[in-house]
């Protein structure tokens, strides 16, 4: 065993690793799971999702959930009847990091508090998505590019760019998937250099469903804020940009890459889908929400008119009285579309909470799940109880092609007991409760976001490869990224 003289592992005793936020570093399966209840047999695939997981403990003891290590769970599901496995993403990071047994990489987005060795190292952790992507998956997070996985084994098959037709330095975690034309646009902000210097370069990629590369387009934001999300219709792509500011200067004397500008307007970016030039982004503008911070937060609906000039004032469509919703899911089959249903996890501050069992509540008392239409007449809510909170839900469609036909699937925390379930739910009667209840023997950290995959889409790429050969993600990308070739040619 080389122990390269590191450290034996040590965490700090910080909110971020302490209690339910303690890291797991678990790679493992569990094989035919506990389940109460029963798992509607219509439902034959794989709910995929994503954590950060500190795999050593931080160079930084002030050190963020979210610079975490990328760590996948699949929860297979089928006849009824549950496989569990869990694994790393194993990034280029995550290699180094292992052959020296300690953390190389300092604070979150800051490559100047790194180790000098690993200059030249992609340093994203891929920890924020994971989504199918021509029989892969693909773990992502927004400050590098993709990491393709096998969707069975979960094993790493490696960086991914696309067979060379995407070279961006950062790759969003949230790209969306045309259900009608089977296209990925997906974009890359802070894209100018090594995806953490603050440039305002931003690109939009379309992939069409053959993996070709049909559209590449580069824009200029007006400052380099953060675009964590995106959203899709049919001609343009909607680019939020919050006051979140970068700076190289702040970063180069070891600070945070992110600072809140209160004074700054929120940005939404209108490009069109096709045929996109730098000159035909517009940017609008809405108020800075600094001082509702505070407040218990509502869900807007934003109707922009993509004719817009740049630096238009907007102003929200509509507010739903949601409280405090976060990890908004629709049923994917409608992204272009007009859509009623969406799914969020809630925090209900008005409902009993055991402080007493759980201590603060590790990562914020997301305690419900809501289901509401846009039209107002759904309202549907499920409280998990005083110890437990819940981690994004995932639709997982029926058949019937039906908007909102199907079920809602979540991880939920036990805070008292420390332990994970999972729960499968009546999308269209949230407030029953879990129709089944996977039973996990341990816990989990806190996780992102996640899909759920069809199993026919599984095989059918299976398929496609024994008939057809190489196709989709199977070798990881062979050429450094530009800015690497940079840094090796200076
Ligand atoms: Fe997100």
């Amino acid at each position: 065993m080389v122990t390269n003289g590191a450290p034996r592992a040590k965490f700090p005793s910080t909110e971020t690793f302490y209690g339910f936020n303690k890291p797991s570093r678990l790679e493992g399966d569990v094989f035919d799971c506990e389940v109460d209840g029963d798992i509607p047999t219509d439902i034959d695939g794989t709910f995929y999702r994503v954590q950060p997981d500190h795999r050593f403990p931080p160079m930084f003891s002030d050190d963020i959930h979210f610079n975490g290590d990328g760590s996948v769970s699949a929860v297979r599901i089928a006849n009824g009847r549950v496989d569990f496995k869990h694994r790393y993403v194993h990034t280029d990071r995550y290699k180094v990091e292992s052959a020296e047994r300690k953390s190389l990489f300092g604070k979150y987005r800051n490559p100047f508090t790194d180790h000098p060795s690993v200059e030249a190292v992609i340093r994203t952790a891929a920890n924020t998505n994971v989504f199918f992507w021509r029989g892969a998956l693909l773990a992502t997070k927004e400050d590098g590019p993709p990491f393709a996985m096998d969707p069975v084994s979960l094993e790493t098959i490696g960086r991914y760019d696309f067979d060379g037709q995407v070279l961006s330095p950062t790759f969003t975690a949230h790209p969306k998937f045309d259900p009608v034309t089977g296209e990925m646009v997906c974009f890359g902000y802070e894209a100018g250099g090594n995806g953490n210097d603050g440039s305002c370069d931003i690109v939009v990629y379309t992939i069409d469903p053959n993996g070709k590369k049909t559209e590449e387009a580069w824009y200029e934001a007006p400052f380099c804020g953060m675009i964590h999300d995106c959203g899709l219709s049919e001609n343009y792509l909607v680019l939020p940009m919050t006051p979140l500011k970068s700076s190289l200067d702040r970063m180069k004397e070891g600070g945070r890459h992110w600072a809140w500008d209160p004074k700054e307007d929120q940005l939404y970016g209108i490009v069109p889908r096709r045929g996109g030039k730098p000159e035909d982004i517009a940017w609008l503008r809405a108020d800075n929400v600094a001082e509702r911070n505070k407040t218990p937060n509502q869900t807007v609906r934003w109707v922009f008119d993509p004719k817009s000039k740049t630096d238009t004032r907007v102003t929200p469509f509509e507010i739903m009285n949601t409280v405090n919703g976060e990890f908004s899911r629709i049923d994917d089959r409608f992204v272009t579309k007009e859509y009623q249903h969406f799914w969020q996890a809630l925090i209900d501050p008005s409902r009993p909470y055991d402080f007493e069992k759980c201590g603060s509540p590790a990562g914020g008392l997301f305690n419900c799940l809501g289901h509401f239409t846009w039209d107002k007449k759904v309202r549907d809510i499920y409280w998990a109880g005083p110890t437990a909170t819940f981690q994004e839900p995932t639709f997982i469609p029926k058949d019937s092609g039906i908007e909102g036909d199907g079920y809602i699937i979540a991880f939920l925390n036990h805070l008292d007991v420390l332990r994970n379930d999972i729960v499968i739910l009546d999308a269209q009667n949230l407030k029953d409760g879990p129709i089944a209840t996977i039973r996990l023997p341990f816990k989990l950290r806190l996780g992102l976001h996640g899909n759920f995959v069809d199993h026919k889409d599984i095989t059918a790429w299976q398929k496609r490869r024994e008939e057809g050969g190489e196709v989709g993600p199977v070798r990881a990308a062979t050429e450094p990224l530009p800015w690497q070739k940079q840094l090796v040619s200076q």
